[in-house]
């Protein structure tokens, strides 16, 4: 007889969100003044700069009664209601309203946000843990100007970083040739990998380094060709069955370090778009028609070569908020994943 916990073994719709940093927005979306709203694991979250420029995520209702914030406008350092101009300050504080009454003790409930390499990460902490790690930072001295991708997506967000560690679909899915993998930390919210492969007899290495589930940078390095694509990819669960891909890619080739400025843009001008478009967006259409018609299984049955995809599915478990108290069902803690209700 079917056990229990098989039940649901592929209803994404009761898979828990888990918490991390993870990037809903591009940085040149909101300019000071703009207000946006973006999905972000089944809610709104409203954006807004203030006209000097400091960076809010806030929930999207208003405390009086309930207005959507994001139709709202910005006055100075405050966002204003649409319904009633009740004005709330950087801080959340109600500090004025249209009438010209007291304020209310009220405070709109605000999410932590970091602008970061041109993006803006919200922090997602089901039991209202504040943030446990700070997103890494890079030197892009020598690198292209980065050239980003968009993606809506049905399924999990845990589809790229598994991806990152399944070194056999590379060979399979991918066509490349005599891969080997071997993870190099697992370190709280860090997980990092090295894959070395052939593609069309050209070494290839690999170093794929996740830090929580919302960004894995992904650094593509052909030696001999002094070339490298460094790609941030960073994923967000936007609703119960549905996510979005962005990533940024940039280039780096050791042979142009010695050009004059102007000659590196001309070369990254034309290099970059077409790496990104003739070989990686065609490597990802791939993965993509794959996850499109995939399920998140929860209890996987592994080969021998799926060692790393063993580890970073018991080291994903860690985001998930009810795991850390109350650990995963049956007692089995290796692979199998929290389903809760949100209903
Ligand atoms: S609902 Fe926002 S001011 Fe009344
Ligand atoms: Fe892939």
């Amino acid at each position: 007889m079917e056990s229990p916990d098989h039940t649901n073994e592929t209803d994404l719709s009761s898979f828990p969100y888990p918490d991390g940093w993870f990037v809903i927005a591009t940085a040149t979306e909101l300019k000071p003044g703009a207000i946006i709203t973006k999905p972000f694991m089944g809610q709104d979250v409203v954006l807004y700069r203030t006209k000097t420029g400091v960076l809010r995520a806030v929930a999207p209702y208003c405390p009086h009664l309930g207005a959507h914030l994001g139709d709202g406008k910005i006055e100075g350092e405050d966002i204003v209601c649409p319904y009633h101009k009740f004005a709330f300050a950087p801080d959340g504080r109600c500090v004025r309203t249209g009438c010209g009454d007291k304020p209310p003790q009220a405070r709109l409930e605000s999410r932590h946000v970091r602008e970061w390499n041109g993006l803006i990460a919200v922090w997602q902490g089901a039991d209202g843990h504040s943030p446990e790690w700070e997103l890494p930072k890079f030197d892009w001295t020598g690198y292209s100007a980065p050239i980003r991708g968009l993606r809506v997506l049905p399924g999990s967000v845990q589809n790229p970083s598994e991806n990152g560690f399944d070194p056999a679909h590379l060979q399979h899915l991918h066509g490349w040739e005599n891969g080997t993998s071997q993870v190099q930390k697992s370190e709280g919210h860090r997980l990092d990998l090295i894959t070395r492969i052939t593609l069309k007899g050209l070494p290839i290495r690999i170093d794929v380094n996740l830090h929580g589930l919302g960004l894995m940078t992904v650094e593509v390095n052909l030696e001999r060709a002094g070339l490298q694509a460094m790609f941030l990819v960073t994923p967000a669960q936007i609703a119960p069955l549905k996510w979005t891909y962005r990533e940024s890619m940039r280039l780096r080739a050791s042979w142009l370090s010695k050009w004059p400025a102007f000659a590196q843009k001309a070369v990254y001008g034309l290099l970059a778009p077409a790496v990104y478009h003739l070989w990686y967006v065609r490597q990802l259409q791939q993965d993509i028609d794959i996850w499109e018609r995939r399920s998140f299984i929860r209890h996987p049955k592994p080969s021998a070569t799926d060692a790393p995809l063993v580890a970073y599915r018991r080291w994903s478990m860690q985001f998930y908020s009810s795991t850390k108290t109350t650990g995963s069902e049956n007692g089995d803690q290796t692979l199998v994943y929290p389903m809760i209700s949100r209903v």
